[in-house]
Formats: structure tokens, sequence, C-alpha cells
């Protein structure tokens, strides 16, 4: 069995809409997530219906304070619990631990001048938190929220004002934090901009008056500008500091070896390759920029904007994964759910009860394809399996479904390693149970840790161990060696 280096950084990842809760606690103003609706058994048209979001929609989410339904402002109470779950993770093992902060934490609107002191402080408590449990902080400064405020106001990513504002935040962040947290990342899956344009660009489609797509690409264009200044400021704040993207790989395979579908393929890839592209060659692919002309798309540059792509790429290269992808040409070919896209089916894959297929050899050949096209370092900072546990009547959860699952794709981390690829370090998603990004459900346990809550909020919010925590700490302690 081949091996991980040394210095491997083993841990999880969570983000702050989905596990702090406390969304209206201690000066915090509204994010885009507040507004999230909890939509179990999403069918295929209703998960991108459920994206679709509108100012009437949220003027009524924002009228009531209703926790049950809109689950991501109660989380799992991570803003209270964190010292107790973090005890959790230095127990696992963890070396690294990736956060996310809440922007409206420090800016309630994202318009204010000076951050809100109660907001800097508790991130820093939490940092001052891992640092003493020996846990490395992977800090997201943007993943999937940002001030309610920003949407409302000004469409989101689609206005170039919100590139100053989040540069303000994140310059914030790297003055308050920078003597504890060394790795960053900027906006979590870039690329997600195009698939759920509110959740992760705080674009609100009636405000697009020349069409959601074309503001999608205005607000990436934006995003890509706002985070290579970030990873200017980055270096200028925090000497040693490491600026990562962030890529939503979604490794595609042709459904049969026709021509027409290898094609179809070539350019689902190329498209996904195109966020991390800009962000880690500082410059717009050519055939991506030959797709928006054609297609009539205008990408809003300003001047400056190509030396400041050029100047400021990434450290290194951070990406989720999940599941494989597939293509095909012909309309009739069996579709099924995936993380933040509804694909062709593979039948050659197993699938969770979500639907996602899971398929570990696309772990390694995706590893393998970023390593050799980007040449930096790279960061597995999620993947991992939602499933409906069960607790069995003694309390106890057995997983071993999550232990197989984990096991065979830390086989093929190995093995691209093996390959000669430079891999950093892996955090799953997540490794305590937390609120689904896509339906809102807390029945999509990823968790190494159980959390006792149920879909609609009720229950104790205790926490504890499935089997799947004694494995993961076996294979942590003996560094990928006992799987
Ligand atoms: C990733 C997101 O796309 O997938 C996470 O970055 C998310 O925030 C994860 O939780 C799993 O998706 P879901 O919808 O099952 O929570």
């Amino acid at each position: 069995m081949p091996s991980f280096p040394d210095a491997f950084l083993w841990g999880g990842a969570i983000a702050a809409n989905q596990c702090e809760g406390a969304w209206d606690v201690d000066g915090r103003g509204p994010s885009v997530a507040d507004v999230a609706m909890y939509r179990p058994a999403l069918s295929n048209t209703e998960y991108a219906a459920h994206h679709a979001v509108t100012l009437a929609g949220i003027a009524e989410a924002m009228a009531t304070s209703d926790t049950t339904y809109y689950p991501k402002r109660r989380g799992i109470d991570f803003y209270h619990r964190w010292p107790a779950d973090l005890d959790l993770f230095a127990e696992l093992g963890f070396t690294v631990l990736r956060v996310s902060i809440a922007w409206s934490r420090l800016y309630p609107t994202g318009f204010e001048r000076e951050p809100n002191p109660a907001g800097v402080r508790f991130y820093r408590h939490l940092f001052e938190g891992m640092r003493d449990r020996g846990i490395k902080p992977l800090v997201t400064l943007s993943h999937y929220e940002m001030p309610l405020e920003l949407a409302t106001r000004l469409n989101g990513w689609a206005d170039r004002q919100v590139i100053e504002l989040f540069v303000r935040f994140a310059k914030t962040c790297f003055s308050e934090y920078g003597d504890l947290v060394e790795l960053w990342l900027s906006f979590n899956e870039i690329d997600s901009v195009m698939r759920h344009p509110f959740t992760s660009g705080g674009l609100i489609a009636e405000l697009c008056p020349d069409g959601l797509e074309a503001a999608c690409y205005r607000a990436a264009h934006h995003q890509f500008v706002a985070s290579a200044l970030a990873t200017g400021a980055l270096r200028e704040l925090v000497p040693g500091g490491q600026m990562g993207c962030m890529l939503t790989k979604l490794t595609t395979y042709p459904r049969t070896c026709h021509p027409d579908d290898v094609a179809a393929t070539l350019a689902k890839n190329l498209h996904n390759h195109f966020f991390a592209d800009v962000q880690a060659f500082g410059e717009y692919p050519a055939i991506e920029l030959a797709s928006l002309k054609r297609r009539g798309i205008q990408i809003p540059w300003q001047d400056g904007d190509r030396e400041v792509l050029k100047d400021n790429t990434v450290d290194f290269v951070s990406f989720s994964y999940y599941q494989s992808a597939t293509e095909s040409v012909d309309p009739d070919a069996e579709r099924t759910p995936g993380n933040t896209i509804v694909g062709v089916k593979n039948p050659y894959l197993p699938s969770s009860e979500w639907g996602w297929q899971i398929d570990p050899v696309g772990l390694r050949i995706s590893l393998i394809e970023l390593y050799d096209r980007y040449r930096k370092p790279l960061f597995i900072v999620e993947n991992g399996l939602g499933y409906a546990d069960v607790v069995q009547p003694d309390g106890t959860i057995h997983d071993p479904y999550r232990v197989d699952y984990f096991r065979a794709h830390f086989e093929q981390m190995a093995l691209a390693i093996e390959a000669g690829v430079d891999l950093m370090g892996y955090t799953c998603w997540a490794p305590i149970d937390l609120v689904s990004a896509s339906s809102s459900q807390m029945s999509k346990r990823y968790g190494f840790i159980y959390v006792d809550q149920d879909d609609l909020g009720n229950g104790t919010l205790e926490r504890s161990r499935k089997d799947s925590f004694t494995w993961l700490q076996g294979v942590i302690a003996s560094n990928g060696r006992d799987l």
C-alpha cells in the first residue's frame, strides 16, 4: 500500500452557514443562507427550482424568525458548542479543520466601514481554540453566504461594488487572524455560481435585465477579480500566508465512445476547469473566451483587471469531490442528481440514497488530471457520503458504509500520490452532522460524529461518536497506513 507524506494534513470541513446557527446573535446580519428553506426529497426539477429565488420569497422569509423551516438559521449550534466540537476533532487526531467565516457576522449588511467587534471576537476565539488543540485552520472567506442586503440591494456579485466590499472584509480577516491562520480559500466552489446563482452569488433573476446567465458570468468575473485582490492583500498582510482556489471537481466521462459524446464531455470538462484556470494561470482560457463570444456574453473587463488576475494567482488548488459525472448527447439518457448538478447516470457506479454516484477511482483520475494541469500543490477540501444513519436503541450508530466509502477514496489518494501528485491534505465533508447545503436537511448525515437533531430541529443537539469515528482515528494515527 503506497503511503502518505509525513506532513500530510488530515481533517474535516464545515461551513459557517451550515453549522453555526445563532443567526441573529451578537450583531450578525442576515445572510443569503438564512432564507434557504427546508426541502426534503427534491426531484430533479424541484432541485433546479429550489435555487430560483425571488424578492417576494425573500421578503416572506424575512418576515418570520422561524428556524424550523429555515434550518441554516439554527445549524447545529456550533456558535455556542465549538469548544466541545473541537475537542472531538482533536480526539479524531485532526491536524487541520476547514471552516468558513460568515461575512455578515463581521459586516452585518456588507456596507459597514468597521467590523462588528463581537463577530471579530468569535472567530479569534475559535482560531485560538484550534491552535491550543494543534489543529491548523484552513479558512474559506466565502462559503455559500453573503450579507442578504448585498443580494437585495445590489443583486449580489453581479454588481462590481461588491468587489470592494468583499476585499474590505477579506483584509479585516487577514489583519485580525493572520497570526493564527496561514491557509485560506477565497470562494467555495467558485464555479457553482453558474448552477445556484443565489446561494453562491446573491443573484436574483428579476434583477437581471439581460438574463440570469449573463449575470452569472458577470458575477464570476467579479469573484475572480475579488479573489485575486484578496490574494494580493494576503501577501501584504500575512507573511507566509497561502491562498487556494476551490473548484467543484466534476470529472466527466463520456457515456459512450461515440465521438459526439466525447466532444460533449470535453466541453464539460474544459468549462469546469475554466474556473480554476483563471485563478491558477491568471487568465481566461481561449476556448472559454471563444464560447462566450459565440453566445454573445460580455465579460465586464475594466482597466487593470487582466494585470490583477495575472499578478495574483493562487498558491495551491483545492477542490471538492463527491462523484464523477457522465455526459451524453442522447436526450433520453437516464439522469441522476449529484453535487449541485443533475447529470447522466453512469451504469457502472453505485449511488447514494440521494442519487449521488460513488466513484473512488474518479478521485484518483481527478487528482492526476488537476496536478498535471496546474503543477501546484493540491488539497482535497471536501469529500464524503450523505446517509440517513439509524440510531440503535442503545444509542450506537453502525455505519460500515461510511468506512467503506472513505477507505476506497483514501486508497485512491495514496495511488495518486504514488503516481506523483503533490497532495497537501484532505478534509472530509463533514466530520460532524450538519445542515445540508442543497436541501437543508439534517437527515442527510455526513459525520463521524452524530448530532441529535432532526430535519425540523427537534432533538437535544448532543453529539455522539458513530462506529466510523474509531476507524478514522486509526487512519489518522497511522497516517493512512491502517485503512
Ligand atoms: C458542497 C458544498 O457542494 O457539497 C457543501 O460546498 C455541501 O457546503 C456539500 O454541504 C454537500 O452537499 P449537500 O447538499 O449534501 O449538503
